[in-house]
């Protein structure tokens, strides 16, 4: 199954009943591990997550951190790419040349290294703008 497969069967699970738009998210990491996640929204609308939010809380909870490639899938005219949020949250455990696939569930795809989706990301320990 590849990384685009994986994402477009978590979207399937996705809990988006307010805004009616359904993403998905899988992660690979280093170990070779895939993790995935979707949208799940609630009520009260702050406090819905991200599919990269949970795909990430997935992994992390299987006790991985080396995230080597992203995916993200939904049924839009053109691919969606990263909340400012999810991107923050894809830095803490990817690097900048990480490869970022922007997916539509109609097969259009735009990769990008996750620096040029969140270039200088917010680290606590910073020795420069490197
Ligand atoms: N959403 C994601 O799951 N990932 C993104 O990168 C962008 C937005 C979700 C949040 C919300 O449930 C729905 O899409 C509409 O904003």
């Amino acid at each position: 199954m590849t990384l685009l497969d994986a994402a477009v069967a978590a979207r399937r699970n996705a809990h988006a009943p307010y805004s009616g738009f359904a993403v998905g998210a899988a992660l690979r990491t280093a170990s070779g591990a895939v993790f995935i996640g979707c949208n799940v929204e609630n009520a009260a609308y702050p406090e819905g997550s991200c599919a990269e939010t949970g795909a990430i809380a997935a992994m992390v909870a299987a006790g991985e951190r080396d995230i080597v490639e992203v995916c993200i899938v939904a049924d839009s005219p053109a691919p969606i790419s990263p909340c400012g949020g999810c991107r923050q949250r894809l830095a803490e455990f990817a690097g900048p040349d990480v490869p970022v696939t922007m997916a539509t569930l109609s097969g259009q795809t735009v990769t990008a290294p996750l620096g040029d989706l969140l270039p200088l990301a917010f680290r606590s320990v910073r020795t420069g703008f490197d």
